[in-house]
Parts: structure tokens; C-alpha cells; sequence
């Protein structure tokens, strides 16, 4: 297998897809990466919407349909709405179905953003989206010897202070994979309920815990919260491209589903949100194992010398290089075994050092470890 994998990369083909992608803000797909036919051979632990396979049932759906499906639109935006309102239990009134959540995020950005307060690391679109736009950020840097944690009463005063009329709270945090805890979350909506828009990405919300401490039930009490969810990451469907945003507030709401081209959720996609009510209970199951898995590869990584782990509330875990080689030179002599994981080259608030790893199967979690335990020991 891992011959197999040099012999696929080949040194040429790595290192100029690398060169291509430096300076970029997102990590290339493994398709981008290596081209349709090579993509398979790896593991991907870079995007952390590709942690178990579809249920055989609807791959079958899918394939009945897809004749169908290629040949005819979706249904318009309004009735789009309506599916996701009753899959997802929220009021039509409150809810706006994207193209991908990022979809919704630059509409958000361009729309109501002036300056926001970022915590940082984070996803970087969000940065993306506020710069392409000409808007302002105040960063707020999450501190490592406190786990990256959140320090309530400082990130209000940061927010008070840079005049921000927005703030992001990504809960659970991407690439942190740390929770801001419900108390918290209350202290800060309240503390800053006289912005604009205090915008709370829960795309990884449902590996929080058994019962994901969701904001979505309470949305009344807050007039400025805007909840953004991809549904890539718990469906494990990111080339779908599907998302939602749900706020009570009309404005925001309107604003958003106004300026959202028509057809935007495309027919595939439409086809898994009306098939979704008949797999919910395979996907919980598949949830709920990411979580059980999460201890034992935390306890598992903990255990490779020079690598510094962090606790996780998510579907992946954020991990710190200790000896004297960067992610970016672990990320390669993974790919020549076969795996892929997602090393912070550029990520705003965190130095090289760091690398994001998806949570799968045991037995593949186990095979990652191994792997990095070598890289670790041969530098
Ligand atoms: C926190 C967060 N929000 C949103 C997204 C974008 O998701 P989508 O694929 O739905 O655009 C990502 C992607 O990784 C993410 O990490």
C-alpha cells in the first residue's frame, strides 16, 4: 500500500500541487490534488465532511433517480425553504436554505458586516468573505496555554473595544474543535445583544455530545442571532452543497432569501433533503460513533511523543508538532502513506506547528497514528 501510494504521488506531482496551493486559504481537495482516478487510493483526514460513506439505501435512491435528477431543475428557492423547514423542524419564517452554508456566509458578509470580531484560529472563509468585501476584522487571539478556550469576559471587552457591529462564534470551533459552553454562549448573546449580528456557526454542533446544546430552540430570545449550519459535516455530504441559516429575525432573514439566486440548491441536493427523514437514524448512529471514537484517538494521538493534543468537542482533533519539523513536512510524508490531514500553512492565529485531523473508524484511526508515530520517529 504505501509503495503504492509513492508510486501514485509520485515527487513531481506532490510537490507542484503543494506549490500551486501555498498562499491559498483553504486546503486543496484530494481531487484537486490528485485528479479523479488517483483520489481514491487516499485516506482523507483533511476535510472533516468525509468521516463515513452514505447508507447503501440512498446511494441506491440515487442512482434510480439521477436520470431524473439530470435532467430536470429543482424546485424554485421558496419551495426549497419549505423542505428544509420541515426537515430541520424550524419556522419557514426563520430559516433560509444555501448552496453550502458558505453560500450563506458571504451573503451575511457582504450584507450586514462592518467590522466583526473574529476568534482566531478559525475557518478561514469567514476572513475571506469580510477582506473580499472591504470590511474590517478585529481579531481575537484564542490562547494556547488556556486550550484555546474562551475567556468570556475578555472577548467582550475586545468586542467593545474594536467597535465591532458583528461578531462570529464558531461552536464548535474549526480547527480548535473546542465548545463554548451553553452558560457562556447565554453571558455572551446577552452581553452583546446591541450588534447587529452576532453570527454562531453550529456546522459541528451534533458532535458536541449526545444532546447537541443547539441554539436553534432558542432564536426568539436573541434579535441579532443568526445561526449558520453546513450540512456537510454530520451528513457527510460536502459535494452536495447544502447548508441553512435560522435567525428570528425578519430582517436578516428577508435580506438573505432575497438575495439568494434562484435555484441555488441544486436538484441532488434537494433529492437528499426529501430522502433525509428515512436515514436520519443511520446518520445518528454514525454521529454518535464519531463521539465514541473520539476519546480513544484523542488517548491514542496523546500517546505519540512530540505531539501535543488537544481536548475535542468535534468530528476532528487539533493537534501541535513539539520537535523541530513543521506541519506542512508532516502532511507530505503522510501523503506518501496514504493519508491526507489538513496542515495549518497559513491559518491566521496559529503558527505551522499545527494540523487538523479528521475523526474516523477505529480501525483507521489506529492506522493514522501509527503513520504520524513514524513520520515522528524517522525525522
Ligand atoms: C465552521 C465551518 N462552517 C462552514 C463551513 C463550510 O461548509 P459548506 O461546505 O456547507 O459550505 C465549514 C467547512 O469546513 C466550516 O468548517
Amino acid at each position: 500500500m504505501i509503495n503504492f501510494c509513492i508510486a501514485l504521488l509520485g515527487a513531481k506531482t506532490m510537490t507542484d500541487a503543494f506549490e500551486e496551493i501555498v498562499g491559498k486559504d483553504h486546503s486543496p481537495s484530494i481531487l484537486s490534488l490528485l485528479g479523479r482516478k488517483k483520489a481514491g487510493a487516499i485516506e482523507d483526514y483533511c476535510f472533516i465532511g468525509s468521516a463515513f460513506p452514505p447508507p447503501e439505501g440512498l446511494v441506491k435512491d440515487f442512482c434510480k433517480q439521477s436520470p431524473y435528477l439530470f435532467g430536470h431543475y429543482p424546485s424554485e428557492n421558496y419551495s426549497v425553504r419549505k423542505k428544509f423547514s420541515k426537515a430541520f423542524g424550524i419556522p419557514f419564517n426563520q430559516i433560509v436554505a444555501g448552496n453550502g452554508s458558505t453560500e450563506l456566509i458571504t451573503l451575511l458578509g457582504r450584507l450586514f458586516i462592518k467590522k466583526v470580531t473574529i476568534p482566531v484560529p478559525t475557518f478561514s472563509e469567514y476572513e475571506l468573505t469580510v477582506r473580499n468585501n472591504g470590511k474590517k476584522i478585529n481579531h481575537y487571539q484564542l490562547d494556547k496555554e488556556n486550550e484555546f478556550g474562551f475567556d468570556r469576559e475578555n472577548f467582550v471587552k475586545s468586542v467593545k473595544k474594536s467597535g465591532s457591529n458583528s461578531v462570529l462564534v464558531i461552536n464548535p470551533n474549526n480547527p480548535t474543535a473546542t465548545l463554548v459552553e451553553k452558560e457562556d454562549l447565554q453571558f455572551l448573546l446577552e452581553e452583546l445583544s446591541k450588534l447587529d449580528l452576532f453570527l454562531l456557526d453550529e456546522s459541528f454542533i451534533d458532535f458536541a455530545a449526545k444532546e447537541p446544546p443547539t441554539f436553534v430552540k432558542v432564536l426568539k430570545k436573541y434579535s441579532n442571532l443568526a445561526i449558520v449550519k453546513s450540512l456537510g459535516k454530520v451528513y457527510c455530504n460536502p459535494g452536495l452543497r447544502l447548508g441553512f441559516m435560522a435567525s428570528a429575525n425578519e430582517e436578516i432573514i428577508e435580506k438573505i432569501a432575497g438575495s439568494i439566486p434562484e435555484w441555488s440548491v441544486n436538484s441532488f441536493a434537494e433529492f437528499f433533503i426529501d430522502r433525509l427523514p428515512d436515514y436520519q437514524d443511520y446518520f445518528s448512529r454514525k454521529r454518535l460513533e464519531i463521539i465514541r471514537n473520539r476519546k480513544k484517538f484523542v488517548e491514542q494521538l496523546s500517546e505519540v511523543e512530540d505531539i501535543r493534543v488537544f481536548d475535542s468537542k468535534a468530528s476532528f482533533v487539533f493537534a501541535e508538532i513539539l520537535k523541530d519539523f513543521d506541519s506542512v513536512y508532516l502532511e507530505k510524508e503522510l501523503l506518501k502513506k496514504g493519508f491526507y490531514i489538513r496542515a495549518c500553512r497559513n491559518k491566521t492565529g496559529v503558527s505551522r506547528k499545527f494540523f487538523r485531523v479528521a475523526i474516523k473508524e477505529a480501525k483507521k484511526n489506529e492506522k493514522l497514528v501509527e503513520a504520524i508515530r513514524s513520520v515522528c520517529k524517522n525525522r
